[in-house]
């Protein structure tokens, strides 16, 4: 079967990377997560205390930068290794959530991340989820899929993962700092969040995993049907 690019973007929490997975392993495609790039810079960024205002330092930094996508067979998904750390745990803290949107609005930030995506579609048969994928990273992407949900039901989820892991974070914690990535994403100045002319809008507020994988996969098979 033809293989295809599949762009998924949307806010924070609307669960892209839920549906990117799916797909993924249905159609036995690679799934990238562009977002988590921005977090181990982000977490590059923190740990060696780059100013976010010096280019130059900004620049050296992202030079030192090597990240890694391994597949783990056993848990059935990608790792992200930062210069050889598997950093898949401390990417998903609250201090990244905090500053990762600060980061990825640096034009250099971008063009560093936006490259090594690129490269990694050239061979299609990868689903990759986002807020630019299929504005800037693969315009041409044969599928576009425009995901969003209630905020309510995007803070519940997010509240919920993050509360595995600290049981001290709050719902209004997690409510605002969605809100502040949702403005940032959308309002900065190099390709901000905006849904592609050419996507299909998936609102998934009240459907199941199940559900929404359906729908998904038909789109698919419809794109990959156009192109025969
Ligand atoms: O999808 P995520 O929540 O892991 O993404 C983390 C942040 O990275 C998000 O707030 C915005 C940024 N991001 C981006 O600017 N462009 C992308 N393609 C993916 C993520």
């Amino acid at each position: 079967m033809q293989k295809i690019i599949i762009a998924i973007d949307g806010f924070s929490s609307c669960g892209k990377s839920t549906l990117a997975k799916q797909l993924a392993k249905e159609l036995k495609y690679i799934y990238a997560d562009s977002g988590a790039m921005y977090r181990a810079v982000t977490l590059y960024f923190l740990r060696n205390s780059i100013p976010l205002s010096n280019k130059k330092e900004i620049k050296n930094a992202l030079s030192d930068i090597c990240l890694e996508f391994v597949l783990d067979a056993d848990a059935g998904k990608s790792i992200l290794y930062l210069n050889d750390e598997n950093v898949e745990l401390l990417i998903r803290d609250m201090i990244i959530n905090e500053k990762v949107s600060e980061v990825a609005a640096i034009k250099e930030v971008r063009e560093f991340a936006v490259a090594q995506q690129q490269k990694s579609g050239e061979k299609k048969g990868i689903v990759m989820d986002g807020r630019d994928i299929g504005t800037t990273v693969f315009p041409n992407a044969e599928l576009k899929i425009f995901m969003t949900a209630d905020i309510a039901v995007r803070v519940e989820r997010r509240f919920k993962e993050l509360y595995e892991v600290n049981k001290t974070i709050t719902i209004e914690e997690v409510k605002q700092n969605l809100e502040m990535r949702d403005y940032m994403d959308s309002n900065r100045k190099i390709s901000p969040l905006r849904q592609a002319k050419d996507a299909i809008v998936l609102d998934n507020s009240n459907l199941t995993m199940a559900q929404q994988l359906k729908i998904a996969l038909l789109w698919v098979h419809e794109k990959i049907n156009e192109l025969k």
